[in-house]
Formats: C-alpha cells, structure tokens, sequence
C-alpha cells in the first residue's frame, strides 16, 4: 500500500488530500500541517503539527510514516528547502528544489530568465539592487508596478493606481523596499485580463490543466484591497469566456520554455507544478509572475475535475514519465467561492477587523463540495480562526448551473460569514469578455 505524505495546511491542500484518498490503490495518507485542518485530518492516517522551516522535522516524520513520496502545497516548505531535505533522506517530492523554487520566491530571477533565455512575456522591466537608476526608469514607464525580491506572502506587490499614485511615490517606495530587501522589480504595469495556467512538470514535459480566473479583491465588483483570492472559476470547454485556445497555447508554450530554460540553468529538473499568471493584453499574453505550486483556490477548480489517478500523476512528475501518460480532466464548469470571516481583509483598525474567529454552522449541503481552511474543531464545533474558512466548489456543465450550486452551499454555512456573491455569474463574466473586447479594439 502506497503511504504519502502530503504538507500543508490549507483548502489547496484538503483538494489534494481528497485527490490522493481518491485514488484507486487506496493509498493511506501522512499529513504535516502547520494548524490543524479537520478536512485534511480526517482523510489523514496520521497528522503531524509543525513549522514549516524545519524540514528535519517534516523528513523526521516521512521516514517514520514510510512514505513512498512526498506532495508539497504551499511556497512556505519549498522556499525552507524541504523537497532538497527529502531528497537527501531518499524520498522524492512533487514539488521543486529550494533553487527551482526561486521561480516563485525571486521575481528577478524570473523575470531574468525569461530575459536570458529570450522567452516572450516580460513586461519592460528592470532590477535594482540600489537606488541608482531607478528614477531614471521610473520616467520610461506609463504605468509602474514594484515587486520586493523574495517571498512576500502574496502581498508584496504595489501597483500604480492601487497602492500608490505618482512618480516620486513610487522612488520613495522602491527606496524602503531597498532597506529589508536584496532587491527591487520594477516593471511596467499591464493591462488585461488575468488567467492562471497551473501545469505539472516532471522536468521535461509540461502539461496544462484547465485554465482557471481568480478574484483577488475582497468585495463585489472587483473593490476592496487584495486577498489571496475570494473565488475562482473555470469553464466546460477547458477556455475562459474571454480567452481561446490560441492564448492558452502561448501561455503554455511560455511554461514549456521556461521549464527548460529551469533546467538548462541549474542542471536540475523541475518536478511540480508551474503555475503561471498570465495576463492577456492587446499586446497577447504576458507573464506577471510564476507560483511553484498550486493556486488557492484555484487547486479546488481542477484537482476535483481530475479523471486520471492522482497517485499516478504524482509518479509520473517524480519518475520523469509524464510524456507517456493521458492526463484526463471532466468536460464540467466549476465555480468556488471562499466563505471568510467579515472581519477577512479589512484594514487593522477597522472595527470589525478583530471579528475573524467565531463559530459556524454547516447546514445541508447539496451537490457542492467543501474544502476546509482556517478552520478549528472544538468540542462545542467549527470556528473560523484568522483567514479564508471555507472553500466552496459548485461543478456542473454549465457556468451558471456551478455558480448556482455553490451559491446554495454558501447560504448553507451560517455564522459572521461573507463571500463574493458575484463570482461566477454571467453579469461579471460579461465584463471580462466586453474589457478584452474594448482593449483589443483600441489597439486597431
Ligand atoms: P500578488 O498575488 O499579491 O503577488 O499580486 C500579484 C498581482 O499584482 C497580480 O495578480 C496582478 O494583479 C498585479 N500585477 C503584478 N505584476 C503586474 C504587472 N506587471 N502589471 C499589472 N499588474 C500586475
Ligand atoms: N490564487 C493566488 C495564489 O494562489 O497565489
């Protein structure tokens, strides 16, 4: 019997588990989670409560549960080194090298490859290790976007208009990066529509999974400040509504480039996910940024549409053996909206901003499927802790039939809870479509 061991912590992780427990060869699971998810326990074996950073500690547990390979969810573990930890005690993951992982964890180290390799999708850019220059640079551009080296917890990146307004904003920024950071990206701010294309790569072969649109902003109609992602949504024909087959191929075709120019440069093969933001311009696709791992909640999209065993993918990414496999994903249209706290992504000092940890009920639930987050079992039941809760996932042939399916699941889940009602409904979409439609005609 095939024992994994699975680490992570979030509703990323519980799809995985339940794309692992799904499996035909009845695998048994080994979780290492940083906070206890009841969802990822009660599909566990055994669970292991630890940090993050200490990859002895996570190797420790591996070699006792005897597992046959590792699955690594969140960038926390990779950038710690855990999948090199593993190596070293003869245990294989899905999930890059701390050096590979540098796709994520090091926008210029990206952005350079790209560069070096003379793969399309760069915005004009350029990096900084000091000030000088930077003002310079700042005058070639329309618009701006600063990104930190190094990982920022997905809230590092400052775009004009949204974090800062001018100029000589945008120096004074860059400067205060400069003092807690090796370095500064600077680039020129894209306009477009976002897509995330997460791919499994076993070093040689890339494959695409369905293409997937997440929603940032905390509230309705795309206002409020940036989350790690209120929702998400992925459509029956593999296509965004916005988005053909030619821009997924370019997406693709990008990752397939970058996948190996990742090997040519280190002389290790990537094994894991490469899951890349794209945006599509009037200009085509563009790259904003690489993730070593699966989205959240965009896992909760593909990983439940997944017709081929997990367990066999898993290997095939590990053994190099990915090009002689048919991966299968449903033909279905997904819609997952993230039930959060109301206090969830409001500024400190607002008034409801402490009210993140309180007890929800889960009423009946028909035909969606849910996955667990900051959520805490207690003996009285469920409480939300700091964050996203719960991950809600309607799936049906059409959008409008997976967006009503989650939407019911969401009214089902009772306690000081919100979500974005929005996500996955035609009128939103259509602003999607009619912005790619208004962009692309401004640039005949
Ligand atoms: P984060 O997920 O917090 O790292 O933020 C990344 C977000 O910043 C992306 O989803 C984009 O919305 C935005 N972003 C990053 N780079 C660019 C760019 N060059 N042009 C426009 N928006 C960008
Ligand atoms: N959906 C955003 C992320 O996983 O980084």
């Amino acid at each position: 019997m095939t024992h994994v061991l699975l680490i992570g912590n979030g509703a990323r992780e519980h799809a995985i588990a339940e794309a692992i427990r799904r499996s035909e060869q009845s695998p048994r699971l080994y979780s290492f989670m940083k906070t206890n998810n009841p969802g990822i326990a009660a599909l566990s074996e055994e669970i292991c409560l630890g940090r993050y950073d200490r990859p002895k500690e996570i190797v420790a547990f591996a070699r006792k549960a005897d597992v046959a390979f590792a699955v690594v969810g969140p960038e926390d573990p990779l950038s710690h080194g855990v999948v090199d930890a593993l190596a070293e005690a003869g245990i294989l993951a899905v999930g890059p090298t701390q050096s590979l992982a540098r796709l994520e964890t090091s926008k210029s180290f990206t952005r350079n490859l790209l560069e070096k390799y003379n793969i399309p999708g760069n915005p004009r850019f350029r990096n900084f290790q000091s000030s000088d220059g930077i003002e310079a640079f700042l005058d070639e551009l329309d618009g701006i976007v600063i990104k930190p080296d190094g990982l920022t917890g997905g809230k590092g990146v400052l775009v004009q208009g949204d974090h800062f307004q001018t100029r000589s904003e945008a120096r004074d920024l860059c400067r205060d990066i400069l003092k807690s950071h090796p370095g500064v990206t600077v680039e020129e701010k894209l306009e477009g529509e976002e897509f995330s294309l997460q791919c499994l790569c076993d070093g040689r072969t890339v494959v695409a999974t369905p293409p997937v649109q997440d929603h940032k902003r905390r509230f309705v109609d795309d206002r409020g400040p940036n989350t790690g992602g209120m929702g998400s949504y992925s459509d029956a024909d593999h296509l965004l509504p916005f988005l053909d087959a030619s821009a997924v191929a370019e997406a693709l075709a990008i990752t397939r480039q970058v996948a190996d120019a990742l090997c040519r440069e280190t002389g290790i093969p990537y094994k894991g996910i490469m899951y890349g933001g794209f945006i599509i311009t009037r200009s085509g696709v563009k790259l904003i940024e690489y993730n070593a791992r699966f989205g959240d909640p965009e896992a909760m999209n593909i990983l439940p549409l997944l017709k081929t065993d997990f367990i066999d993918v898993c290997r095939a990414i590990i053994e190099g053996t990915l090009d002689r496999m048919d991966i299968v994903f449903d033909n279905k249209a997904t819609v997952c909206k993230y039930v959060v706290p109301t206090g969830y992504g409001l500024p400190q000092d607002h008034p409801e901003a402490a009210s993140t940890s309180s007890r929800i009920e889960i009423g009946e639930v028909q035909g969606a499927r849910l996955y667990y987050s900051s959520i805490d079992q207690r003996t009285d039941g469920l409480y939300m802790t700091s964050s996203r809760a719960i991950g809600v996932v309607g799936i049906a042939d059409s959008l409008a039939e997976a967006e009503q399916i989650a939407e019911r699941a969401v009214g089902a889940i009772r306690g000081p809870v919100d979500h974005r009602p929005d996500i996955g409904t035609n009128p939103l979409i259509q602003k999607r479509v009619q912005h790619m439609k208004t962009l692309k005609a401004e640039s005949i």
